[in-house]
């Protein structure tokens, strides 16, 4: 398995990594709490219109030097990372975790926290605070990032909120 940087037009691959995931409870955000429901939902790919949507926003990303990064196994990408560049929050110094996601068939073997790994590596090299998270609000998802040191973001992004009002907002403080 190889981790290396994307070309831009490798960008139009990343729909190709496995979405697909069944999820029995998901959380909420209440009051400063995160709340876990019941609540199912057999995902079997990427949601329609989702390409559409973030493709372009992905491309941008990389056109203002976004740290773009896939997992390849035998030249089929598994597995990807994509950092913003630019910074956000009220002292401009977050950086988006903008893209992580892992095949299905190659979760739970390490590889979302090598991904989550270069991404603080990178966001630290380019002088960032923390990251910044916009989480799927699915268990699986949210306790993966619980467990690398994440926590409810204090200084939430009007504008990643509105994009994403059911997400989780998290931030993580990069160790110096
Ligand atoms: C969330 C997601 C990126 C995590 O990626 P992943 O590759 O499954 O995660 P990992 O395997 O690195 O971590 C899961 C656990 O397996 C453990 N693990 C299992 N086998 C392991 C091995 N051989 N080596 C290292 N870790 C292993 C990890 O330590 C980790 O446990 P921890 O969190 O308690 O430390 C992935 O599940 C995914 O893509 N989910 C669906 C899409 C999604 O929600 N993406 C995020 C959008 S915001």
């Amino acid at each position: 398995m190889e981790i290396r940087e994307l070309e831009r037009a490798e960008i139009q691959d990343l729909w190709s990594i496995d979405r697909a995931e069944v999820i029995e409870r998901i959380y909420t955000h209440r009051d400063g709490e995160l709340v876990l429901q019941d609540q199912h939902h057999d995902v079997r790919g990427w949601p329609p219109g989702e390409p559409d949507q973030y493709g372009p926003l992905l491309l941008d990303c990389f056109d203002r030097d976004g740290t773009c990064c896939g997992a390849f196994d035998g030249g089929r990408l598994i597995g990807a990372m994509v950092l913003e560049s630019r910074f956000i929050g009220r002292a401009k110094d977050r950086l988006q975790l903008k893209f992580l996601h892992v095949s299905r068939r190659y979760r739970g073997a390490g590889l979302g926290r090598r991904l989550f790994e270069l991404a603080v590596s990178r966001a630290r090299e380019r002088g960032a605070r923390r990251l910044y998270i916009s989480a799927t609000p699915s268990e699986n998802t949210v306790n993966f990032y619980l467990r690398r040191g994440c926590r409810l973001a204090d200084d939430v992004d009007a504008d990643l909120f509105a994009l994403e009002p059911e997400d989780i907002h998290l931030e993580f403080e990069i160790p110096i």
